[in-house]
């Protein structure tokens, strides 16, 4: 992905990491539409960045989808990048059903079906323009489990593995998958993350993903230096100790998301 002249929708962008990556990127000379549920954020962003277009999406909901897609496509028929930023994480307890169904069946619907319906929604427009990104949004707990949070972590991998799924299909054509895998970030995705010591400080986070976008336009993965200890524990063969330092922690308190 070029770090400039694109029209780049970001569903899951009404805060946290899809915000910031939203701005830096109309920063850079992107055209950038916002999505979300939270129709007072958009309007604040709306406000606050002239040149920043807004829609009101739900990704856990099909129908908010076609709609949305249909009203970007015909309000920006420029648009070549899409990246399935929106997520949820919770923490769950496994040893009844009343601990985690609820929540795993949410976080399948919002991280692993959302972005799959939002890439059904876009590909065949994708596929028309000369030069296409679908960025995928993982986790480096994909790689190395956070106990507290198992439908986060399967979802995470899920997306992982999906997105170097279809880059092998869409090698035929013009779109790149692009697989972004934070590291912890201090966003609000899970209570006490915004002010947690073991975070990555936002923009410390968009400044280096940033400059990743622009020295390494080809990249599979967009990989800052600090998710690497979770992302290739396994390929060092520290898969078990770096499974023990990362949930020796008090989960709830350093969600490392
Ligand atoms: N922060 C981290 O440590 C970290 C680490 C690894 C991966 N990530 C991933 O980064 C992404 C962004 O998370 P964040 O940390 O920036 O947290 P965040 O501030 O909570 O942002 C989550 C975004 O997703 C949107 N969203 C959630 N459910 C949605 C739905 N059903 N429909 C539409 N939008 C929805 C939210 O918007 P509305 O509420 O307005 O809909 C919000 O804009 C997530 O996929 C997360 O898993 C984060």
């Amino acid at each position: 992905m070029q770090i400039t002249s694109n029209t780049v929708f970001i569903p899951g962008a009404t805060s946290g990491i899809g915000l910031a990556l939203a701005l830096a990127l109309q920063e850079r000379g992107n055209t950038v539409i916002v999505g979300g549920r939270r129709a007072e954020l958009l309007e604040r962003i709306r406000a606050e960045h002239p040149g920043i277009d807004t829609v009101a999406i739900d990704t856990a909901d099909p129908e908010s989808i076609r709609v949305a897609a249909r009203h970007v496509l015909d309000t920006h028929p420029d648009l070549n990048v899409l990246v399935t930023m929106a997520g949820i994480m919770r923490a769950e307890d496994w040893h009844t059903p009343d601990g985690f169904l609820a929540s795993a069946e949410a976080t399948v619907t919002t991280n692993l079906l959302g972005p799959i319906r939002l890439i059904g929604a876009f590909i065949e427009h994708l596929r028309t323009r000369p030069d296409a990104t679908i960025m995928t949004v993982s986790s480096g707990l994909a790689f190395t489990p956070l106990k507290a949070t198992p439908t986060y972590n399967a979802t995470k991998a899920a997306i992982h593995r999906l997105s170097d799924s279809i880059r092998l299909q869409l090698a035929d054509t013009a779109v790149q998958v692009v697989e972004l895998v934070p590291p912890a970030v201090r966003t609000a995705l899970m209570p006490g993350q915004e002010n947690s010591e073991v975070a990555m400080p936002l923009d410390d986070y968009i400044a280096e993903v940033m400059q990743l976008i622009e020295t390494q336009p080809d990249a599979r993965e967009l990989q800052v230096e600090r998710v690497k200890f979770l992302r290739y524990s396994e390929v060092r063969g520290e898969y078990d100790q770096v499974v023990s330092v990362l949930n020796a922690t008090d989960p709830h308190a350093d969600a490392a998301a």
